[in-house]
């Protein structure tokens, strides 16, 4: 008789602990579009899936909670649910974004990364136009340093180009009057100490 009493008592306490173990909240993973441009509007929702009421939502972005910034806006939809929307896109919105949902059993998180331009497009421009490129590392470890090369040379202080780094992982050229001297492949290659990846455009 004893023993049996023993062996429910261990059924019902490996019960509590797996109930426990399934309410820690699980989100779904949310994505950013990979054809993204430059004053577009984005929006994406960290929803949970899993996980005992309430929750807090925390967004962070390469790894600090995001501030009030400009065009950026954070809303919880619901108690499940909350939604990050940027406004209108800037390269200083290039980064890692996380989702961050904790509730009294623990939390979790779901990242993604969120760049404006992907590598190798070519562009078809007007003499005269104003065009600027976003060099945005997507993974690596800071410090970059970026070197811009235009048919694989250095490119020297030109006419009507300027060379701007935004943040650490994010260069900028901008042509502001383009002439047919502008023609031409450009890369961009961001360096750190471990190795160097670049992407061109010509
Ligand atoms: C983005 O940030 C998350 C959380 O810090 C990290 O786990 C992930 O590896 C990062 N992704 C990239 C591509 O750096
Ligand atoms: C542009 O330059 C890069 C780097 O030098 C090279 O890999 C790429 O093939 C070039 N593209 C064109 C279209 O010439």
């Amino acid at each position: 008789m004893f023993s049996i009493v023993f062996i429910i008592g261990l059924l019902q306490l490996f019960l509590l602990a797996s109930y426990s173990e399934a309410t820690k909240p699980e989100i779904n993973p949310f994505h950013f579009g990979r054809t993204l441009k430059i004053g577009e509007r984005v929006s994406v929702t960290c929803a949970v899936r899993v996980g005992q009421s309430p929750f807090t939502f925390l967004w962070l972005k390469d790894g600090s909670a995001i501030q009030e910034m400009e065009a950026i806006t954070i809303r919880n939809i619901d108690e499940f649910n909350s939604n990050l929307a940027i406004t209108r896109l800037g390269p200083e919105h290039n980064g890692n974004y996380t989702c961050r949902v904790s509730n009294r059993k623990g939390s979790s998180e779901q990242s993604d990364v969120l760049t404006m331009m992907e590598s190798g497009e070519r562009f078809k421009l007007e003499i005269g136009e104003r065009v600027s490129f976003i060099c945005a590392v997507r993974v690596g470890q800071p410090l970059f340093t970026f070197l811009w090369l235009k048919d694989g040379s250095a490119i020297q202080e030109m006419e009507a180009v300027t060379i701007r780094n935004i943040d650490e992982f994010n260069a900028n050229l901008a042509i502001t009057k383009l002439d047919p001297e502008h023609n031409g492949n450009y890369t961009c290659r961001a360096c750190n100490k471990k190795r160097s990846s670049r992407m061109s455009s010509p």
